[in-house]
């Protein structure tokens, strides 16, 4: 491994993904959820939206996974708590809700990765950072204003 990091902030950082990537995989399993539940209800364009950005968070899951391999980590397979149910705007406030949580999250490992020196790491956090911007911004049109 050519990184030229301390053992413990690699073990931080290897930390810091898994519990992206345990977030990750809650938020599949609540979007994958979210598209069969919703089956029947008014809206076809927000199932789709529910898939489509389960897709996203597949990735997401994976780049982190690679990550953690590269740095000498075991990627976590275990999600987080899911929330299932409601109607269509209640399970899009709940969606909203985990990639609000998402921002947060990533905006602090973005900043620890840029303190820690690893700059291959702080740029894939920004692109998915990126992505979840998008996808908390989809979640709210479809919710309208309110
Ligand atoms: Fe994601
Ligand atoms: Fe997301």
């Amino acid at each position: 491994m050519s990184l030229k990091l301390s053992e413990e902030a690699r073990k931080k950082i290897i930390d810091m993904l898994n519990e992206d990537r345990a977030q990750e995989l809650t938020a599949i399993i609540q979007y994958m959820g979210h598209h069969y539940e919703g089956e029947g209800l008014e809206s076809p364009p927000i199932l789709e939206l529910f898939r489509k950005t389960a897709m996203d968070e597949m990735r997401h899951a994976e780049d982190l996974a690679e990550r953690i391999v590269y740095l000498g980590g075991v990627p976590v397979y275990k999600p987080g708590q899911v929330q299932r149910g409601g109607d269509l705007r209640t399970m899009l406030k709940a969606d909203l809700g985990l990639e609000d949580g998402a921002i947060e999250r990533y905006r602090g490992h973005v900043k620890a990765c840029a303190e820690l020196g690893d700059t291959t790491t702080r740029l894939m956090l920004e692109k998915i950072l990126s992505e979840e911007e998008g996808h908390a911004d989809a979640f709210e049109t479809a919710l309208g204003r309110d």
